[in-house]
């Protein structure tokens, strides 16, 4: 393929790297992205830098309640972060490589490790509502892909392997760190459809069939590009509410903010202690 100045996604992630480089001279090891209702953690990082995402080229703004959408630049201990408060969603009507191009922004900041989080809603029936599920494997229900196109080999290969999507060493890592909280954290796969309206019971006892443990409407877009680009991943799930049809009430997303931000508290504790384990495996 031919690439055009400021045409491709390549030079236009360049520039927004740029951009950011100039807005601080944190050089983060870690990028993250943290889901609806999650983004308290942003207010922990020392030494923060905020950026809004509309001040940065060619990033996507997101229209989601309880996304704020900001990039902070700052630490977690001795460990440099950017952080996504807020991400936008393929429901929204971006198109998958529009939704995935921060993560190709990372890549071309020299970040090596993904840690992406998501609110989900529970399928395997062990869950509860405010557990946390470190992602093992995923199912792409979503019906695209980030990677249809021509494909820019200066990011990766045409083909890239999804066998191992999920880093073993950091789920080993964070369910280890898990074991310290008082929540419920175990591993399972992650089921990601297209939304923006939940899923039937139907659509439920069919991804249960399937061998889901969660479901959700964002991070296999994400992973699948970060993969591409040779990114380490992590991704953790907070079961915000149980899976349409098996509680007797109906879903809404109240309630996916309210459980983000019930178990805030232990979720932060998980991202500060996963973190800097993160960083050493990654030298
Ligand atoms: N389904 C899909 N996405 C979700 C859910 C759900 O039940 N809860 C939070 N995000």
């Amino acid at each position: 393929m031919t690439h055009s100045p400021e045409q491709d996604d390549f030079t236009r992630a360049d520039k927004a790297a740029e951009f950011i480089r100039q807005k601080t001279a944190l050089q983060p090891k870690i990028a993250i992205v943290l889901g609806s209702g999650l983004g308290g953690f942003a207010d922990e990082l020392v030494d923060a830098t905020v950026i809004p995402y509309s001040q940065i080229p060619h990033f996507p703004l997101s229209s989601a309640q309880g996304h704020a959408g900001n990039l902070v630049m700052g630490k977690v201990g001795e460990v440099a972060v950017a952080v996504m408060q807020g991400r936008t969603h393929y429901y929204e009507g971006h198109s998958m490589q529009r939704i995935t191009f921060p993560i190709r922004v990372f890549s071309r900041l020299g970040i090596k490790a993904m840690l992406l989080t998501n609110a989900a809603g529970g399928i395997n029936l062990q869950l509860e509502q405010g557990s946390l599920v470190v992602l093992r494997d995923h199912i792409n229900l979503m019906g695209s892909n980030p990677l249809i196109g021509p494909n820019d080999d200066r990011f990766g290969a045409r083909f890239p392997d999804m066998s191992e999507a999920y880093a073993a060493d950091f789920r080993k890592l964070a369910l280890e760190e898990g074991k310290k909280l008082p929540i419920k954290v175990s591993d399972g796969v992650y089921v990601a459809v297209h939304g923006p309206s939940y899923e039937t019971p139907a659509e439920i006892r069919f991804i249960r069939t399937i061998g889901a443990d969660t479901v959700g409407m964002s991070t296999v877009p994400e992973t699948i590009v970060a993969r591409h680009c040779g990114m380490k991943v992590l991704a953790i799930s907070c079961v915000t509410n149980m899976a349409a049809g098996i509680l007797d009430q109906p879903l809404v997303h109240s309630e996916v903010l309210e459980t983000g931000e019930r178990v805030k508290h232990s979720f932060v504790a998980l991202l500060k202690a996963v973190i800097p384990r993160m960083a050493t495996s990654l030298q």
